[in-house]
């Protein structure tokens, strides 16, 4: 397959676009390599990606109606693997305009290129933190997701409904996948596992946010990669006839673990203990996370299992090797 993937300089963009290379399709990737965290990340993951025949780089900004129309215009492709937005819950408190940007203007420039070239599927980024304050644990898909506490979790729910709305007019088949706190090796600077590693090897004190009382489900990279290829091969139908061909499914590990217990599994890695620093809860973060991953087995016969002590050894192993500490 011939596949335009977005967000492809970013951590699990440059995940997947290995993967589909790996398997002999051809891959044009895009991203803005916008300065959120460190550039120079962003282009160590490409550099491996170019220098491999099956992969083409457009520095590309999705919010660029004029350039997204042109790329559509110029080249054909089976299926758009869509990964570029702004990510972070915290991020979205001090700067919604980049949230507006990317993941809402950016994605109906998606849809919109989609539906021009009348696509056989598009398969794009949801997010847990849809789930907002739900008590109700695992987290299953029939749930209500009315009430979002970010912007960025608000953002990523619109996408839901947007993808929907093109799914019925047009019949483009779309699915969404909700990840669960991705992880491991070239992984995002912003997210807690990276910096809580990175401070713990700098002998600083990490920030334990309500105070330790917190559960993630965290899932391994490769996990997620197999399951969002499966996804992609298989393009959504409708679940009733005469429905749209329009799903969202979580990808999860099924398994939270306590913050603390986390901090244990990294210490543990590190061979270290973590100057902790017990603070308050912060504004649009969400205390538990729980996927139930029942419909995605149901639908490709996966659901990701890797235990988080071997994902956090395997990520420990890169960042010590990356950064030569
Ligand atoms: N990592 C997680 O735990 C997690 C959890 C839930 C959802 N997600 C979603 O998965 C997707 C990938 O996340 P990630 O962890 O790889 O994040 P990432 O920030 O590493 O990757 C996103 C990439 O998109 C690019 N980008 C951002 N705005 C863009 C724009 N307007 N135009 C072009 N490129 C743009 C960035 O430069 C970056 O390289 C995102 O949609 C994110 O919201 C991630």
């Amino acid at each position: 397959m011939h596949i335009l993937l977005t967000g492809a300089a970013g951590f699990i963009g440059a995940h997947t676009a290995q993967r589909l290379l790996a398997r002999g399709d051809t891959v044009l990737g895009i991203d803005n390599l916008n300065s959120y965290y460190a550039v120079a990340l962003k282009q160590a993951r490409l550099a491996p990606l170019l220098a491999q025949a099956g992969f083409s780089f457009e520095p590309l900004d999705v919010a660029d109606r004029a350039a997204m129309a042109a790329l559509f215009a110029r080249q054909r492709f089976d299926a758009v693997v869509h990964l570029a937005a702004q990510a972070g819950v915290r991020y979205s408190i001090t700067h919604p305009e980049a949230y507006l940007d990317s993941n809402l203007t950016g994605f109906g420039h998606i849809l919109e290129g989609c539906r021009a070239q009348g696509l056989g599927h598009l398969v794009y980024a949801s997010s847990s933190s849809v789930y907002g304050g739900n008590t109700k644990m695992p987290f299953e898909e029939s749930d209500p997701v009315d009430h979002p506490v970010s912007l960025y979790a608000a953002t990523k729910k619109a996408n839901e409904l947007m993808a929907h709305t093109y799914s019925h007019l047009y019949r483009l088949p779309t699915t969404g996948l909700r990840f669960f706190t991705v992880y491991g090796p070239w992984g995002r600077p912003d997210m807690a596992y990276f910096s809580f590693t990175r401070a713990v090897l700098e002998g600083r004190p990490i920030q334990v946010f309500n105070h330790g009382h917190m559960k993630r489900d965290f899932t391994y990279i490769d996990d997620i990669v197999e399951g969002l290829l499966r996804v992609l091969d298989k393009p959504a139908t409708a679940e009733k006839a005469g429905g749209a061909p329009c799903r969202v499914f979580n990808i999860g590990n099924q398994d939270p673990v306590a913050l603390m217990e986390f901090i244990g599994c990294i210490e543990q890695a590190l061979g270290r203990e973590a100057i902790k620093e017990f603070l308050p809860m912060q504004d649009g973060d969400v205390p538990a996370t729980y996927a139930s991953t029942e419909a995605l087995q149901r639908w490709v016969g996966f659901a990701p299992s890797t235990p988080l002590q071997d994902g956090i050894h395997r990520f420990v192993r890169w960042y010590r090797d990356y950064h030569a500490v």
